[in-house]
C-alpha cells in the first residue's frame, strides 16, 4: 500500500510503452543518429545499428525493465535486492541521471529557442551565420531558455506517474510520430540545383564501404554501440524505474519489441528527414558538419525552402521539443524515484527540492558558454565545455561500465533465470530466451569492456 501511493503505476501496456518510448526517443534519435549515419557510411551504419538493436538493445532493455518490474524498485533498491553486495552498482547507476540532468534541459532550451524562432516566423534569422553561437554565449537568453524546459519537466514529475508522465507521453508521442512522418515524406519530394530528395535518400541507405578497413569498421561498430545505449536510455536506471511502474499482467516481450521499434523507427525517419534535405541544399559537404547538423545546417536548409520552410522548420522543432521533454522527464523521474525510496520522502517535496537543485545546475551549465566558459581537455582527445564534460562522464565512462557490471551480475551471479522467470510470470513464453542468455553471459561483457576502453581513450593507449 505504502509503495503504491509512493510511486504509482502506468495504467497499462500502451501507457508504459509510450512513456518508455518517450524516454528513448530524444535528441539522440533526431540529431545524433542522422549525423552518425552520414559520417559512418550510410547504409553500413544502418545495418550495423539494426543488428545491434536486435541483440544488445534487446538484452539491455529487457534486463532493465524486468529488474524494475520484479523488484518494484528503482536502481539503488533494485540492485540491493538482487544482491546486497551489489548495492554499489545501484548507487553508480543512480548517478548517471544525476549527471545527465545537469545538461539535458540546457539542450532542451536550445531546441526550444529554435522552435520559438520558426513558430514566430523568424526562421531566416535562425539560419544566419553565428546565430547559434551568439545565442549560447548570451548569458541571459541561454539561461532563460534552459530554465523553461527544466520547470516544465519538474511540473510534470510533480503530477505523478499517471497524471504527469503517462498523460503527457500519450499526447506528445503520437504527435511526434505524425510530424516526423510528414517531414520525412516531404523530404523525399524536394529538389534544388539538380539534386533531389530521392537521391539524398539513396545516399542515406546505400552502404558505403569504400576504403573500409578493419579499424574503420571497428570505429563504426563502436559509434553504433554507444549510440544504442544513449538512444534506448539503458544502463542509467531510467528503464528500471519505469519498469517498476509496470503492472504484472503486461507482456514484457511485446513491450520491449514495441519500444525498440518506436525508438529505431523514429531514428530512421529522422535520418530520412534530415539527410536528403541537407544533401539537396548543401550537397555531400553539408552532411559532414557533425553535431552542428541540427543547429547550423538544418535551419539553413529550412530557410532555403522559402515560405514552406517556416512550416517544415516549425514542425521539426516542435517535434524535437516533444522528444526532448519526454526524455528529460524520464531522467528527472529516475532521480526522484530513487530519492523517494532512499529518503522515504513524498513525491511533491522531493520534486520541489530537485526542481530547485536542477534549475541551479542547468543555469551553471548554460553559463558554460559565457560566464563560466572553460576549455576542458577530455581523455578521448577532444576539448569541451562544462556540458561536454558532463556528457562525457555519463555517456562515455559510466554507461558502458554499468552495462558491463550489470550483465556480469545477471549472467553470472543472480543468473539469467532470475530475469526469464519474471518475463514468463505473465503467462507468456520468453521468445528470445536463448539469445538473451548468450548475450548477457558472454557477448555483452566482452563488448562492454571494448567500448569502455575505446570511449575513455584507453584502447588507443594499449
Ligand atoms: N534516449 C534519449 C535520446 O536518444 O535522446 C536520451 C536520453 C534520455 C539519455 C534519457 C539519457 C537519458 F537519461
Amino acid at each position: 500500500m505504502e509503495k503504491k501511493s509512493k510511486s504509482g503505476s502506468f495504467t497499462g501496456q500502451l501507457g508504459f510503452v509510450l512513456a518508455a518510448a518517450g524516454s528513448a526517443v530524444g535528441v539522440g534519435n533526431i540529431w545524433r543518429f542522422p549525423y552518425l549515419a552520414a559520417k559512418d557510411g550510410g547504409g553500413l551504419f544502418l545495418i550495423i545499428y539494426l543488428v545491434l538493436v536486435l541483440t544488445f538493445g534487446f538484452t539491455l532493455l529487457t534486463s532493465d525493465i524486468t529488474i524494475g518490474r520484479k523488484t518494484g524498485k528503482s536502481a539503488i533498491g533494485a540492485y540491493t535486492e538482487m544482491n546486497p553486495k551489489w548495492k554499489f552498482l545501484g548507487i553508480l547507476t543512480f548517478f548517471v541521471p544525476v549527471v545527465i540532468m545537469t545538461y539535458y534541459a540546457v539542450i532542451g532550451g536550445w531546441i526550444t529557442k529554435y522552435m520559438v524562432s520558426f513558430v514566430t516566423g523568424q526562421g531566416r534569422a535562425a539560419a544566419a551565420d553565428g546565430y547559434f553561437s551568439s545565442f549560447i554565449s548570451d548569458p541571459v537568453q541561454s539561461v532563460i531558455y534552459a530554465v523553461i524546459p527544466m520547470v516544465i519537466t519538474a511540473v510534470i514529475i510533480y503530477r505523478g506517474v499517471e497524471n504527469g508522465i503517462e498523460a503527457c507521453s500519450k499526447f506528445m508521442m503520437p504527435v511526434l510520430l505524425v510530424l516526423i512522418v510528414f517531414i520525412a515524406v516531404y523530404a523525399m519530394f524536394i529538389h534544388h540545383d539538380g539534386r533531389t530528395g530521392l537521391q539524398g535518400f539513396m545516399v542515406y541507405i546505400t552502404p558505403n564501404v569504400e576504403g573500409l578497413t578493419v579499424k574503420k569498421f571497428m570505429a563504426v561498430l563502436l559509434d553504433a554501440m554507444s549510440q544504442l545505449f544513449f538512444s534506448l536510455s539503458v544502463s542509467m536506471g531510467i528503464m528500471i524505474t519505469y519498469g517498476s511502474y509496470v503492472k504484472k499482467d503486461v507482456d514484457l516481450n511485446k513491450a520491449v519489441s514495441q519500444i525498440e521499434i518506436f525508438d529505431t523507427g523514429v531514428a530512421l525517419l529522422a535520418g530520412m528527414a534530415i539527410i536528403p534535405s541537407v544533401f539537396v541544399f548543401s550537397g555531400l559537404d553539408g552532411m559532414n558538419k557533425g553535431p552542428g547538423l541540427m543547429f547550423i545546417s538544418l535551419p539553413k536548409v529550412f530557410a532555403s525552402m522559402g515560405v514552406i520552410g517556416n512550416v517544415v522548420g516549425a514542425a521539426f522543432f516542435i517535434m524535437a521539443v516533444f522528444a526532448t521533454l519526454t526524455s528529460c522527464i524520464s531522467v528527472l523521474e529516475a532521480i526522484t524515484a530513487n530519492c523517494m525510496e532512499v529518503f522515504h520522502t513524498q513525491r511533491h517535496r522531493t520534486t520541489l527540492a530537485l526542481g530547485v537543485i536542477y534549475t541551479i545546475a542547468s543555469v551553471v551549465i548554460a553559463l558554460g558558454y559565457s560566464a563560466f566558459y572553460c576549455e576542458i581537455p577530455l581523455p578521448n582527445g577532444t576539448v569541451g565545455q562544462l556540458l561536454d564534460l558532463m556528457d562525457y562522464i555519463s555517456n562515455s565512462v559510466m554507461m558502458p561500465f554499468i552495462s558491463l557490471l550489470s550483465t556480469i551480475l545477471i549472467g553470472w551471479i543472480v543468473r539469467p533465470k532470475w530475469i526469464i522467470d519474471e518475463v514468463e510470470s505473465s503467462g507468456v513464453r520468453f521468445h528470445r530466451k536463448q539469445l538473451y542468455i548468450v548475450m548477457v553471459k558472454f557477448v555483452c561483457p566482452v563488448i562492454m569492456v571494448m567500448l569502455f576502453l575505446q570511449s575513455t581513450g584507453l584502447l588507443a593507449k594499449l
